[in-house]
């Protein structure tokens, strides 16, 4: 039996959630379900509702967006994760505001710089009512049990997204794809829940061959996880006679690319000798002090561990360096410098 659209929308209508950026009535702003989807992919509903207020309330529209200076949105977007999300936002705003409308096709919203195939589906789906499923990490696991497909994740995206698209062609879905996409978060979120999924509760329940055959906490399949290497950094503190902080910008492509840092050496699988690491430091011949303790930092493919030297210099910031104010650095920091920068609330020791 296939499952029934109707049967969904009709759940979603009572038990819909309430969330910031599910507007009352009227066609919702494409602008803030783009803003509202870039959130989410990396963060949890309940983190993302004050930060997409907070957003908001700083760069209203695109254009406000697209006006505002790399490090503005660096620094509403920390502690968010993932910069690059932030940066495809602000470069994608820049080439939506040079037109008099928003996209409303999957297509055109994938030639925006920045917007993938999971974004466009989502904004068109949502703002515009385009009848395509974005098929996303709930919905994935919601066509896994409803049609009991054991091949393993990631591989088998294809296929459950494939399986998700079907439930679009039933006419109560095309008649409100939004609704519907949402209402397949919801389900996702709320019912069909990784662990423990409360399939009682289920509108989808008849129809589900995972829950018939008594195997839906085991799907969806996930191909095994290679293991995270840890990789290893020094960094250098070098602080002037007023207490500002040397600090520099990343390159703008790869990892937090051109976020605020303190310098270090490259980040590699292999411990630094002190010697070794003295080779990057920013300013030669400096006396450096050991700051007690090692800050840690996960990304998707790496745990970082990095130490921190502290020396003091008073002349000219070198050519690519600048000297800032500790709490400005702090705050345009991500999260992995800002770790390294809390290592300074314990006692350096003198080594
Ligand atoms: N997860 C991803 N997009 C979402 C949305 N629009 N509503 C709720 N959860 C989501």
């Amino acid at each position: 039996m296939a499952p029934s659209s109707q049967d969904l929308l009709a759940w979603y209508d009572r038990h819909k959630r309430t969330l910031p950026w599910r507007g009352v009535g009227g066609r919702p702003d494409p602008y803030r379900v783009w803003l509202s989807e870039v959130m989410l992919q990396q963060t949890t509903v309940a983190t993302v509702g004050p930060r997409y207020a907070r957003f908001l309330a700083r760069f209203p529209d695109v254009h406000a967006l697209a006006r505002a200076e790399w490090e503005e949105v660096a620094e509403e977007w920390a502690g968010l994760g993932y910069y690059a999300r932030a940066r495809n936002l602000h470069a994608g705003a820049k080439a939506l505001a040079a037109r008099n409308a928003f996209p409303g096709t999957v297509e055109a919203l994938r030639a925006i710089p920045g917007i993938g195939a999971y974004t466009a589906a989502a904004i068109a789906a949502i703002a515009f009512d385009v009848p395509v499923v974005p098929t996303d990490g709930n919905v994935e696991r919601v066509a896994a049990r409803i049609h009991a497909e054991a091949a393993p994740l990631p591989g088998a995206k294809r296929t459950l997204d494939a399986l998700a698209q079907r439930w679009m062609e039933q006419d109560a879905a095309r008649a409100r794809p939004g609704d519907f996409a949402q209402a397949l978060f919801d389900l996702g979120a709320t019912i069909c829940t990784p662990r423990r999924p409360a399939c009682t509760l289920c509108p989808w329940r008849e129809p589900c061959e995972a829950r018939r055959q008594g195997i839906q906490e085991t799907l969806p399949r996930k191909a095994p996880k290679k293991e995270r290497p840890t990789r290893h950094g020094v960094h250098f503190l070098v602080e002037d006679a007023r207490g500002r902080w040397l600090v520099r910008r990343r390159p703008e492509t790869g990892l937090l690319g051109g976020m605020l840092e303190i310098p270090g050496t490259p980040w590699r699988e292999e411990g630094w000798t002190r010697q070794d690491a003295l080779a990057h430091a920013p300013i030669e011949g400096l006396r450096w002090s050991t700051v007690p303790g090692e800050a840690e930092h996960s990304f998707t493919h790496f745990e970082l561990r990095m130490t921190l030297l502290r020396a003091t210099h008073a002349g000219a910031a070198p050519e690519g360096y600048a000297w800032m104010e500790p709490d400005a650095a702090r705050a345009a920091m991500p999260t992995a410098m800002k770790r390294l920068a809390a290592l300074l609330e314990g006692r350096p020791t003198p080594s």
